[in-house]
């Protein structure tokens, strides 16, 4: 009993889920600090440093004393900047004063629109597996997280027709996220202009998180409903500089939505952290304006490294995967492997991280859907992955023998 008789967290924060992986993270570094080895798949992030440039541009910013409050929304420069990318990479006109807003990270994006928009009694449609923070962010809005499954036989896209059955008049967002964390999927231009026209006949928005966009392989071309919707204002797009640029500790993402919505996600964003860090800002600005190419150089290294990663799990038996064309993930279904040895996907990793010095992440961590998988992430030097992926194939290895 607590000694506050008052005390009482309510039930939607006591049940919502965080993000596992750093549980993950957290037991793998128990074993290094035994003084084992433990090879790093399972935390979503770019083992590069962020391009020198960038980097700078924040050393100046923060040298000229750009270190106080900015407007809620972001400093005017930065927002310029990202309306300008979005004309450029999607043909589209967004007016920086009342459709972009920066944020702190894209996690607190989708956190933020959905708050902003979510009721009691409201439903939300987001892929499971997928990114935990969307059920999250819905749950803690009061709203309900209606899971869609993602299957190896879809190529792990959002179906239009099986997104159909799903509907409801209470469904407000419909969550789309490609390329696809944890599946490494890029969703074809049939589902996403299929799924524009169910938002356009039905009347929800569609969350658009874009985080990988441009980590995309195999010469595919990247699909968002922003190429296809009649009316922009149905899209509420999320994107970040985490992942392409490396900046995952610079905490920096932004949301470009309705004007009618701009002003309500401000004030849920004043209320929560009054405004995004200021010197991050211009180094975002220096992120989209300057030099493209160490984006491209990364995105040429994670399809090498995705290459090595397909290598050797085909050497693998007893397992199933589809190459990644996005992202930095691939999603290994490794049921017949759980079943052969009674475990689920956590007590497998758990016993790969133990005994094998290797942490993939189990693949409930994103969602029960996600059962029966691992995520590995290659965003990892080749020699790891080689390394990493052989320990997970031994360790298979030993169970059907
Ligand atoms: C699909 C997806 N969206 C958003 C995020 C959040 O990124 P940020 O670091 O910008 O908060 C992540 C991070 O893993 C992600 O995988």
């Amino acid at each position: 009993m607590s000694a506050n008789k008052n005390f009482h967290i309510p039930r939607h924060i006591t049940n919502v889920t965080p993000e596992t992986a750093f549980i993950v993270l957290e037991k793998a570094k128990m074993i290094e600090r035994q003084g084992r080895e433990v090879i790093h798949l399972e935390i979503g992030e770019p083992d590069f440093d962020t391009p020198r440039h960038i980097k700078e541009a924040a050393v100046r910013a923060l040298e000229r004393g750009e270190t106080h409050y900015t407007p809620t929304p972001g400093i005017p420069e930065l927002r310029q900047a990202i309306a300008e990318y979005l004309k450029e990479v999607y043909g589209v006109d967004y007016d920086w004063r009342n459709n972009i807003v920066v944020t702190t990270g894209a996690k607190q994006a989708i956190y933020a629109a959905m708050f902003t928009l979510l009721e009691d009694g409201d439903e939300i449609i987001y892929p499971n597996p997928g990114y935990p923070a969307y059920p999250a962010a819905a749950v803690c809005a009061r709203a309900r997280p209606i899971p869609y499954r993602l299957t190896m036989e879809d190529g792990f896209s959002i179906k239009p027709e099986k997104l159909a059955e799903l509907l409801t008049p209470k469904t407000k967002i419909v969550v789309l996220n490609s390329p696809n964390n944890p599946c490494g999927s890029v969703m074809p231009r049939e589902d996403v202009r299929g799924i524009v026209e169910l938002a356009e006949d039905h009347g929800f928005y569609i969350l658009s998180d874009e985080i990988y966009r441009p980590i995309i392989f195999d010469g595919l071309k990247h699909e968002s409903p922003l190429n296809y919707a009649s009316n922009i204002d149905r899209v509420i797009f999320v994107d970040g500089f985490s992942k392409r640029y490396a900046m995952t500790g610079w905490r920096l993402g932004y949301l470009a939505i309705s004007k009618e919505i701009h002003p309500y996600i401000v004030k849920v964003l004043n209320i929560m952290t009054s405004c995004p860090v200021s010197f991050t800002q211009y180094a975002a600005i220096e992120a989209l304006r300057g030099p493209q190419e160490p984006v491209y150089e990364m995105v040429r290294e994670y399809e090498k490294r995705r290459n090595v990663l397909i290598e050797e799990l085909s050497k693998i038996d007893h397992i199933r995967f589809i190459k990644p064309s996005g992202a930095f993930y691939a999603f290994v279904d490794v049921s017949r492997v759980l079943k052969k040895v009674g475990m689920n996907s956590e007590n497998f990793v758990m016993h790969l991280i133990e005994n094998y010095g290797v942490a993939p992440l189990h693949g409930s961590a994103m969602g029960e859907y996600g059962e029966g998988y691992i995520r590995i992430c290659f965003a990892n030097s080749m020699e790891n992955i080689r390394k990493g992926v052989k320990k997970i194939g031994q360790a298979i290895e030993r169970i059907f023998s």
